[in-house]
């Protein structure tokens, strides 16, 4: 069997690093007629070493087989350059199956382009739905889903988003959370990273009292945002970073590892002199997967508007705001028996839930099957399918 899988952006390579290892577990144990050959392809979406190469340093994901080098660029841009060099891909490699992860421009290009060229499709980590078409991860997870021959679950909820879309059942297999496969996999490690050190290695500018004073404090907070919704927009961007500077870094030092896309729209809108200015408030530059999982550990909260980052919070019982109007991991809130809160991005929803998880307890959430085992689930099922 041969399999092609895809990666593209920054959360695809914790996904798929588990996935390559499941398949190198399986072809030690499998007779050679009957071995995966695998071939891995990078979109090129992602392409800085922060954003990319570390990635696969610290994931051990082996050097892509072919790099399309999409690079940034509008959404029809990204789609329509990768399916153009992804044809040519599928053409010459006549793969058995596409393996696909996630929501991002990547995982709906080469699904579409997948089909068209009659070869299966397999999407790990179907069926999350926010309901919110104006979000492109959202397009890019209803079309890559209507695309899939095989739709590996990471939990329940988003089983049954697909069955109430009207999916054939023996396309649905509830796999579990293969990031979690990830985080375990790593989790010693990460608790090994000196906190002090990740800070002077990455800060955004050079601050020699501010890395002092941080590298005292007892309690911190975290924030990561990067969404279109959060920072296209100059008065919600505005908003959001006068409640961090004046009230919420009043209350515990905030840690910032700082998406290129937010620091090119706080600089568009002028806005980066008074979020510097801020002592309580330290700038990283995007940080490793290791770094940010040791920093998770740490902090007392966290403010995100990331995917990923919500789950990983719930295993590791960081309290967390979701700086969103909806969530397609509804599994992660408090009411769904996860850690967090929805608060969307007006201030005094924020403020009203930000004063509630500061009085909270790391306290660790573990939905089914998020058992860090799921990636020889999503293999088992390629292999089995039927
Ligand atoms: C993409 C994903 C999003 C994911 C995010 C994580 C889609 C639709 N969006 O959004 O789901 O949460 O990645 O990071 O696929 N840039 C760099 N270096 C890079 C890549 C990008 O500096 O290696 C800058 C470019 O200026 C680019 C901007 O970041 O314009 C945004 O990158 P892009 O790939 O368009 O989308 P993200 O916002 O990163």
């Amino acid at each position: 069997m041969k399999i092609i899988s895809v990666v593209g952006a920054r959360p695809n390579f914790m996904k798929i690093a588990p996935f390559i290892r499941a398949i190198g577990k399986y072809n030690q144990i499998n007779t050679s007629n009957e071995r995966i050959q695998h071939v891995l392809v990078h979109t090129g979406q992602h392409y800085d070493e922060r954003m990319s190469n570390t990635f696969f340093k610290e994931l051990d994901i082996p050097e892509p087989d072919v790099n399309l080098e999409v690079g940034s660029g509008s959404h029809a841009e990204q789609v329509g350059l990768t399916m153009i060099a992804f044809e040519k891909v599928l053409l010459k490699e006549r793969p058995d199956w596409v393996v696909v992860v996630g929501d991002v421009n990547a995982t709906l290009a080469c699904s579409v382009t997948a089909k068209k060229e009659l070869v299966k499709c397999c999407h790990i980590e179907a069926g999350l739905r926010s309901h919110d078409i104006s979000m492109p991860e959202e397009i890019n997870r209803m079309v890559t889903d209507r695309m899939s021959d095989l739709l590996l679950t990471p939990d329940k909820m988003s089983s049954e988003n697909l069955r109430n879309e009207g999916e054939p059942e023996n396309s649905i297999v509830f796999v579990g959370n293969i990031m979690i496969d990830t985080l375990e996999y790593l989790r010693e490690k990460a608790t090994k990273i000196d906190f002090n050190n990740i800070l002077e290695v990455n800060a955004l500018l050079e601050n020699e009292d501010r890395l002092k004073f941080f590298s005292k404090i007892k309690d911190y907070g975290l924030i990561t945002m990067h969404r279109p919704s959060n920072v296209d927009d100059e008065q919600i961007l505005e908003a959001i970073l006068n409640w961090y500077v004046d009230d919420a870094t009043e209350r515990i030092p905030l840690i910032w590892p700082i998406h290129p896309r937010t620091v090119k729209q706080i600089e568009q809108f002028g806005l980066w002199n008074k979020l510097i200015a801020c002592r309580n408030l330290l700038l990283l530059k995007p940080i490793g997967y290791l770094d940010m999982l040791r920093l998770n550990m740490g902090a007392k909260i966290m403010l995100t508007d990331s995917g990923g980052l919500q789950e990983e919070c719930c295993v590791l019982g960081t309290p967390f705001l979701t700086l969103r109007w909806n969530t397609e991991r509804p599994i992660t809130l408090t009411e769904n028996g996860g850690a967090g809160f929805l608060v969307g991005n007006n201030i005094s929803n924020i403020k009203r839930d930000f004063d509630l998880i500061m009085n909270q307890n790391r306290n660790p959430k573990r939905p089914k099957l998020w058992d860090g085992n799921t990636a020889d689930r999503c293999l088992n099922a390629i292999v089995n399918f039927k």
